[in-house]
């Protein structure tokens, strides 16, 4: 999808346009604004916008961006099927402004009454709008809840994949950090745009919807056009190299949108599978072996991310090729070697993931790794049985622990007028 620059009323104009006036009736108020505008952080690349509408939701083959805010919600327990829709409703409508550039709410965050709190909470005020998407998707307990309970009338338009994923080998899940009814992806180049994003949608969720669990992620770990360079995650490697392309246009109609088939399922067809993984790196392990084994590990050389079989980074790997004893070149329990699409039926992913550094723990160890997103057209297929596998034989596994883990339905996109995950209601 490509980028535009956006027109009409940016939150940077919004400040020219309620002027000193707004701005100045509280002292607090004009203190904030005089900081927001001057803090000229923004480049020219942060005010590319994408438009929240099209054929599929943005923020899936969109050029991946730097910052990232993940939030899943539970729905009150008390919220009905009314609730639910006026819920979506609401969030489409701030995400369609939010994305624009503009304030979650109509009014703005300076120019409502003085009496009662703004509609938006003001910390994007003269931040453009850096690249920002919101994705929304559907987890299985909007469908039927842990005791089987058909909530909102949904059950019979349960996708068949859109079951909690399978327990892998050496999960250690904190269950209160995993899965959830809904949730949001927000990510932009400018991390106060993704965060004012999410906290205004969940403010706007209020007495509807909470927060079950959230996530922050910077430096994507992933390459999603054929422009970006691959960055590196906290393993110190190119990430992203063998992902999904934007460009790759068939070969994204096969690996990621969901097609039609599944009768209960036609309401996501254009849409896709969010699959989220919180993956602890245990960094200070790993950054006491050695580069050879590092290597090893990974099949791939960290300096450039080519193949341990030869040539450049995006080469295909030669498996089969001996080395030194006879040995393959690239060893096949790396994890480039488990993973390669020639090992797993011609499966690939659209990976989009982010790292993550949540402080650290008493020991003085980080509390780091990669919060690991992929785009699939269906877990049974592209996922599941992958991550089977990567479980029980990755020589990364070592230096990993899977500690939060969601799988999420992603409706097609939005419409002029429609709300997002519309025909599931229809
Ligand atoms: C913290 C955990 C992980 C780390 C550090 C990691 C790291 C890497 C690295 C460095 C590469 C090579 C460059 C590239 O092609 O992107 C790679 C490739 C890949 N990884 Fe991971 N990965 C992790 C978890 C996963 C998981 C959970 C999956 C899926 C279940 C996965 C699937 C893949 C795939 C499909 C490839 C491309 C293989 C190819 O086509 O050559 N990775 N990963």
């Amino acid at each position: 999808m490509a980028g535009t620059v956006r027109g009409g009323l940016s939150r940077r104009g919004l400040i020219s346009s309620v002027g000193a006036g707004a701005a100045l009736a509280g002292g607090l108020t004009a203190a904030f604004v005089g900081d927001a505008a001057s803090s000229g952080n923004a480049s020219a690349v942060d005010d590319l916008s994408y438009p929240f509408e099209g054929a599929h939701q943005a923020g899936i083959v969109t050029p991946a961006q730097d910052r990232l805010h993940f939030a899943a919600f539970d729905l009150d327990p008390r919220a009905t099927g009314d609730d639910l829709i006026a819920l979506l409703r609401d969030w489409t409508d701030a995400a369609r402004r939010l994305c624009a550039g503009s304030g979650a709410g109509p009014v703005g965050p300076l120019s409502g009454s003085y009496d009662a709190p703004p509609d938006d909470t003001g910390e994007a005020i003269g931040l453009p709008p850096s690249g920002l998407t919101i994705t929304f998707g559907f987890g299985p307990s909007l469908f039927t809840d842990a005791d089987g309970v058909d909530r909102f009338g949904l059950a019979a338009r349960q996708p068949d994949a859109l079951r909690p994923l399978p327990h892998f080998p050496a999960d250690k899940l904190n269950h209160l950090a995993s899965d959830g009814d809904l949730c949001i992806q927000a990510c932009a180049q400018d991390p106060q745009v993704a965060v004012h994003a999410i906290r205004n949608l969940t403010r706007i969720a209020m007495g509807r919807a909470a927060i079950r669990w959230s996530q922050l992620g910077f430096g994507r770990t992933s390459s999603t056009a054929a422009a970006h360079v691959t960055p590196r995650n906290l393993f110190g490697f190119k990430d992203g190299t063998m992902s999904l392309r934007a460009e790759e246009t068939p070969a994204i109609d096969e690996h990621v949108w969901v097609r039609p088939g599944e009768a209960k399922a036609s309401w996501l067809v254009g849409g896709s599978y969010l699959v989220a993984r919180k993956i602890h790196m245990i960094v200070e392990t790993w950054d006491r072996s050695s580069l050879r084994e590092q290597e090893r590990i990974i099949g791939r050389t960290k300096a450039e991310g080519a193949p341990l079989s030869g040539g450049k980074e995006f080469d295909q790997p030669d498996f089969a090729l001996p080395g030194r004893g006879g040995q393959p070149l690239v060893d096949p329990t790396s994890h480039v070697a488990l993973a390669h699409p020639t090992h797993n039926s011609g499966v690939r992913m659209l990976r989009r993931g982010y790292n993550f550094v949540d402080g650290n723990d008493a020991l003085g160890r980080l509390l780091a790794g990669l919060f690991f997103i992929a785009f699939v057209t269906d877990p049974r297929t592209h996922y599941i049985p992958l991550q089977t596998k990567l479980s029980q034989q990755d020589l990364l596994s070592e230096y990993l622990q899977h500690i939060g883990s969601g799988l999420f339905a992603v409706p097609p996109g939005v419409g002029p007028g429609e709300f997002v995950g519309q025909a599931l209601f229809a």
